[in-house]
């Protein structure tokens, strides 16, 4: 239970903000105090009735209230929370915190407070893709605000897509992963984890057996330490670690672009077994087999090496660490794959059938560092996670020290 904490709850102004006050009433299970305050915009979705009905305390609304004034300014609403939740986060809303504006109570508010902030991105699917929103949304991450979804799916406006506000339960274990006080308390980590799809035509791709398990306990271990973790996934059927945004892809490239996105971090680790290869062409027909005994002539082109990428960016995270799944000469293979993607850290391991490490619990993996190659004993990829968490918390922690 959190029954020391309140949150500043802004609603903003988009049709997802009926499912705030679902929010609320799930935050008041879980022991939160909810302030909620409505934007204009978010007035002509739900009504200030029903939301300070649920929050039992009144909705602050305009900038220019004399009343709250002299009971609670501005300045002292925008810092009385432990964190300000905006949900939904509407694209203006994001233009607005990005520029700095402030001419209404919920700009302001963001504009004045010293109190960690989560937005719950909401809007159509072309105004999240839109480049101006994409902009915003690398500069908030780049201030230091936390995200929490959107999901995709289909929306209000009858489109489908990313773009639907995360579910309340969702944007309370954001909150709840915010507010917990761990040794990562504070730091943003990227991990990516799963097989990736490339698409052959609408119905067949491109695989590997990998299950994500690895990745999804390094994301669900680092989350257990308070980090702020951004989980992109591709297709598997692992369930989602408690705690963190998830952000879910099917190709290579779709990985890169969400993980670029999702920059800047302290830490990334790279766990994803990306598909070496992609079709050359797409094709939006089903290839057909013709009974001539005559197969298709599939040409395949090298998909982005993500790691090496993010390794040798600009906004590269201080600790970069990779994963080398190898079959033959694994720690030869995975020191020179360390220098050859630049990254900090290889874990090293020997995925040959008979080690059953792919898609299987257990693990044993080899730590490649500048410093040389440390093996480690045979573990669940659980224990794997947690060592593994323990070393990532080490370094950042010396790394603060002697800046
Ligand atoms: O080259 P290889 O696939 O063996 O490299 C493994 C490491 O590189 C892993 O950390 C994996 O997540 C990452 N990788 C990547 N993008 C690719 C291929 C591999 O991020 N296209």
């Amino acid at each position: 239970m959190a029954a020391d904490k309140t949150l500043l709850l802004i609603i903003g102004g988009g049709i997802a903000a009926y499912k705030c006050l679902d929010l609320i009433r799930r935050a008041a299970e879980r022991g939160y105090r909810v302030t909620p305050v409505m934007t204009k915009a978010a007035a002509e979705f739900v009504t200030p009735l029903s939301v300070s009905a649920l929050a039992g305390t009144e909705v602050h609304q305009d900038l220019f209230d004399l009343t709250s004034e002299t009971e609670m300014g501005h300045i002292q609403l925008s810092r009385s929370a432990d964190l300000i939740v905006v949900a939904p986060a509407t694209a203006d809303l994001m233009a607005k915190m990005t520029g700095g504006h402030a001419n209404d109570l919920a700009s302001t508010l963001l504009v004045a407070t010293d109190t960690p902030v989560l937005i719950a991105p909401a809007m159509n699917v072309r105004m999240w893709k839109h480049v101006a929103t994409q902009r915003n949304l690398k500069q908030l991450r780049g201030d230091g605000v936390h995200v929490v979804g959107p999901n995709e799916g289909d929306m209000a406006c009858g489109e489908f897509g990313p773009g639907r506000m995360a579910e309340p339960l969702e944007i309370l274990d954001a909150v709840d992963g915010l507010l917990r006080k761990g040794r990562l308390s504070g730091r943003h980590i990227l991990v990516t984890a799963g097989p990736t799809h490339e698409p052959i035509d609408p119905v067949r791709y491109i695989a590997n057996r990998s299950s994500g398990k690895q990745g999804y306990a390094i994301a669900a271990a680092l989350a257990a330490e308070g980090a702020q973790v951004s989980l992109i996934s591709g297709p598997v059927t692992e369930p989602a670690p408690h705690c963190v945004d998830m952000i879910r892809v099917e190709s290579a490239r779709e990985m890169l672009t969400a993980t670029e996105a999702a920059l800047p971090a302290d830490a990334a680790v790279f766990a994803a077994a990306v598909a070496d290869w992609r079709t050359a062409t797409e094709t939006d027909s089903k290839i057909k087999k013709d009974g001539s005994g005559v197969i298709p002539d599939l040409k395949l082109t090298e998909n982005p090496d993500i790691l090496a990428t993010i390794s040798k960016g600009e906004s590269r995270p201080s600790l970069v660490v990779g994963f080398a799944a190898e079959t033959d000469d694994v720690i030869a293979n995975a020191t020179a794959k360390r220098q050859r993607k630049t990254c900090d850290w290889i874990i090293a391991n020997d995925v040959s059938p008979e080690t059953g490490v792919m898609g299987g619990d257990r693990n044993t993996v080899t730590l490649i560092t500048a410093d040389g190659a440390e093996a480690w004993d045979e573990a669940d990829k659980t224990e794997v996670a947690s060592r593994l968490v323990n070393r990532i918390i080490d370094h950042l922690d010396r790394e603060t020290v002697s800046c």
